[in-house]
């Protein structure tokens, strides 16, 4: 059975901003559930309206199968995490994670063992003496967890905790609450807009636009099978070209942009003859070839723009001929081994990608 439900939740401000729209979403037990997209698309509201800070307009909230709209933040048995670091300046590491225990009355040498406990859990036993000045941004964060976890709450919310961190640091925290995760084996939710910290956490990713959910599922399917155009834009990079539908057939499609056909993927149903619409192909998806002898769908040729070497691979920035018709450049990743010697800017090339590999959004 799942653990949250919203249903047909909505939330709008002085009846005018609507953040939420009909939100309707299922997180199951010890899943690790990541809301994605850009700003202002409603992660924090849905997330506040679950922590109890904010109230919605309309719909329920189920918690264990309770409606727990009326419950305060306090009686609702989450851990909550935020952006920044929020922990208490005056207080020890220590007094800072006994804090929750203590607003509950637990008992002294209960309080004792489980800060103990909470502060080994993120490696943090060496510094409970400290305040929390004294402790660079990801240890303060390290502790803000500690603080969420330590009074064995089912749920854990975390809005955007790593944010403020540079890059080492916050991929460093994100494998240990990975770790976290699956050791304590709670049910976390998680609101990011970085693409790739939601692929690297997630069981499950929501993808926010505009107060809806325009995909839910896991990484991988987001990122294979994207439901459209706008998720296929926000996770991961994608060349595109837009165009026109001329024929469909099932579960593949036709598009012509300008004087080129191109064969992919499509939604059965999503479009018909006519329509306008764009193919996305992601970039370790085009194949390079400057001497092609067989004679692959989707062949055409490219100008090269630009050869970045980004030390693992390359990245090559071409301009596909698409007979007069514009387009933006696209991207194409090659590892070492597979760059041929011969390829220079301004340099003409045949690039080319299987139908499976393309998706008409
Ligand atoms: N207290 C408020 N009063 C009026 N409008 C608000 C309020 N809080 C949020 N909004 C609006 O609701 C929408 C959703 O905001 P929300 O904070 O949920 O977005 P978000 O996805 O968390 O964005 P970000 O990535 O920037 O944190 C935005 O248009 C925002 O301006
Ligand atoms: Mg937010």
């Amino acid at each position: 059975m799942s653990l949250i439900a919203f249903d047909h939740i909505s939330k709008s401000y002085g009846g005018k901003v609507t953040a939420v729209a009909d939100l309707q979403l299922s997180i199951d037990a010890g899943e690790f559930m990541t809301f994605l997209g850009p700003s202002g698309s409603g992660k924090t509201t849905t997330l506040m309206m679950l922590a109890g800070f904010e109230k919605p307009t309309s719909g329920s909230i189920l918690y264990d199968g309770r409606p727990i709209e009326k419950l305060p933040p306090w009686e609702r048995d989450m851990g909550v995490v935020f952006q920044s670091y929020s922990l208490f300046p005056h207080m020890t590491v220590a007094q800072n994670v006994a804090f929750p225990l203590e607003m509950r009355k637990t008992g002294r040498e209960e309080i004792r063992r489980r800060v103990s406990a909470a502060l080994d859990k993120v490696r943090l036993f060496h510094h409970a003496d400290r305040r929390p000045m004294q402790l660079s941004g990801g240890e303060q964060q390290r502790v803000a967890i500690a603080r969420a976890l330590v009074f064995d709450p089912k749920l854990v919310l975390l809005d955007e905790p790593l944010s403020a961190l540079d890059k080492n640091l916050r991929e460093e925290l994100q494998l240990e609450i990975r770790r976290l995760h699956r050791e304590v084996g709670v049910t976390m939710v998680f609101v990011t807009h970085d693409q790739s910290e939601a692929m690297t956490l997630s069981d499950r990713i929501a993808v926010f636009n505009r107060g809806r959910i325009e995909q839910l599922g896991p990484p991988e399917q987001l990122y294979d099978s994207p439901a459209n155009a706008f998720v296929a834009g926000f996770i991961g990079d994608n060349n595109r070209v837009s165009g026109t539908v001329v024929s469909v057939d099932g579960a593949e499609a036709t598009l012509k942009a300008g004087d080129r056909m191109f064969r992919g993927r499509m939604h059965p149903g999503q479009f018909a003859v006519g329509a306008e619409a764009g193919l996305s192909v992601r970039p370790e998806a085009v194949r390079l070839d400057q001497s092609p002898t067989d004679t692959p769908a989707n062949r055409l040729t490219a100008c090269v723009i630009d050869i970045i070497h980004q030390g693992d691979h390359f990245r090559i920035l071409v301009r596909p001929d698409l007979g007069g018709a514009e387009t933006a450049p696209w991207m194409i990743k090659l590892q070492p081994m597979q760059k041929p010697e011969a390829l220079t800017v301004g340099g003409t090339v045949t690039i080319g990608f299987r139908p499976e590999a393309a998706w008409i959004l």
